[in-house]
């Protein structure tokens, strides 16, 4: 199986996904939000990339069905019920809602994934969920990080190299890797005891702990505590049934 891995979603085409399993990746913290949002029930996600959109989307929908979420620069969009922290995407604001979400980088990979096979959203918090339906599909896998406005970022790099690691050894598949994906492995490998400590040092990590957002690198960083499986169908994130 040939597993790709892009450090930045820019040079990633549709193309190149077609017939694939796509992993989504924003560990800071898209992926964490969506998964916390599916685990309080919310009933769907439909990532957008402007918030204009979003609005118009709800408009279309229906306001009492739905929940407006996302952020700019770290901090919840004016006019927006949530912003982009975990713990925002309780039981009692999402249940039964379908949140509309938009963030800086991590709901921009959704819209080039239409051809993909399988489309899944992994965080640390959900990884080993991940894994497994990544080694059971067994077709290859694309996996991009969200990365910070066009640049690498460390956190989703690490996540993408443990997701490798963990099909290697784990599921003791064999895998054609791109130099990224070796990159992310060697990473990964590298810093697997001293993980939080590496991701809470990355930029966007300093950056959240410096505007008030500490503890959702905290929650974010805690491996397979939000256990839910978010899949893409029909341009909604939904929770995998099978
Ligand atoms: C993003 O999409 O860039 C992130 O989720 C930003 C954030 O931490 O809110």
């Amino acid at each position: 199986m040939r597993a790709e891995l892009f450090l930045i979603p820019g040079p990633v085409g549709e193309q190149r996904l077609l017939g694939k399993t796509l992993v989504l990746i924003d560990v800071l913290r898209a992926s964490t939000t969506i998964c916390q949002a599916l685990k309080s029930g919310a009933r769907a996600i439909i990532p957008v990339l402007e918030p204009s959109e979003a609005a118009e989307l709800r408009s279309k929908i229906g306001v009492d069905v739905t929940i407006l979420g996302g952020e700019r620069e770290g901090i919840k969009i004016d006019g927006f019920d949530l912003g982009n922290s975990p713990s925002e995407y309780t039981i009692e604001k999402v249940k039964g809602k379908t949140v509309i979400f938009t963030t800086s980088n991590g709901t921009r990979g959704y819209n080039r994934a239409a051809g993909s096979k399988l489309i899944v959203t992994a965080g640390l918090v959900n990884i080993s969920s991940v894994v497994q339906k990544v080694a059971q599909a067994g077709q290859d896998l694309v996996i991009l990080c969200a990365g910070q406005d066009g640049d690498f970022s460390i956190e989703d790099t690490l996540c993408g190299g443990m997701l490798l690691h963990k099909i290697l050894t784990d599921w003791k598949m064999e895998l054609e890797l791109n130099d990224a994906a070796e990159l992310g492995l060697l990473l990964y490998r590298s810093n697997s005891r001293v993980l939080k400590q590496t991701i809470a040092r990355g930029e966007h990590g300093r950056y959240l702990a410096k505007i008030g957002f500490g503890s959702d690198v905290e929650a974010a960083v805690e491996i397979d505590s939000i256990p839910v499986l978010p899949i893409s169908r029909d341009s909604r994130i939904v929770l995998d049934e099978n």
